[in-house]
């Protein structure tokens, strides 16, 4: 595991995904990214553009990134549901970076509803199925109370580099 190089990358419109992100990344002891947009999405207005744009499913105009994600073995990808849906960033750097994509893991935080859609809708867009997917509620983010949610979940991943560092080694 200390060798595995993982990298999280997330959107966050309003912190709240941005918070797990950075929890995640210290339990992983690994990089992270946040991923932005050219535009600003702040107020009514952009919150009005977001349901429109994750309900059309259109990718927004997205920074390139600083890292390369095919230098990783893991890169874990947060996103707000919006609609019921991916966040147009998010979709935005995965169809971006789809080709460089390793394995692949998925993190959200919402109100309440809709992960299953996003999640899916993220498997559809990179072509492949996660190692491990993780829902978080905005308000048990806000009351600091995800921490056993975060521990299963990085457990999974840890186990998953594990068993797929000893295949490749025993193959060798
Ligand atoms: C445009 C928009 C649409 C949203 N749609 C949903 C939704 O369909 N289901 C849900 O449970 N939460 C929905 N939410 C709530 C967010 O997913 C939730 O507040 C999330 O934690 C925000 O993350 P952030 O602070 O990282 O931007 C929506 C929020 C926004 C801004």
């Amino acid at each position: 595991m200390a060798d595995a190089r993982i990298l999280v990358v997330y959107y966050s419109r309003t912190g709240t995904t941005r918070k797990v992100a950075k929890s995640l990344a210290a339990a992983l002891h690994c990089d992270s990214e946040e991923v932005v947009e050219t535009s600003s999405r702040s107020g009514m207005f952009g919150y009005l553009r977001s349901v429109i744009d994750a309900r059309r499913q259109v990718p927004s105009r997205i920074a390139a990134g600083a890292s390369d994600p095919s230098l990783y073995d893991l890169i874990v990808i947060g996103t707000p549901v919006w609609a019921w849906s991916l966040s147009s960033p998010v979709r935005a750097y995965l169809l971006a970076n789809k080709p460089r994509l390793p394995a692949v893991a998925f993190f959200c935080t919402l109100g309440g509803a809709g992960s299953d859609q996003a999640f899916g809708q993220m498997q559809e867009v990179v072509g492949k199925r996660p190692v491990g997917c993780l829902s978080i509620t905005a308000r048990d983010v806000a009351s600091e109370k995800y921490a056993p949610q975060l521990v299963t979940f990085v457990e999974t991943l840890q186990r998953t580099l594990a068993e797929d560092r000893s295949t490749a080694t025993s193959v060798a």
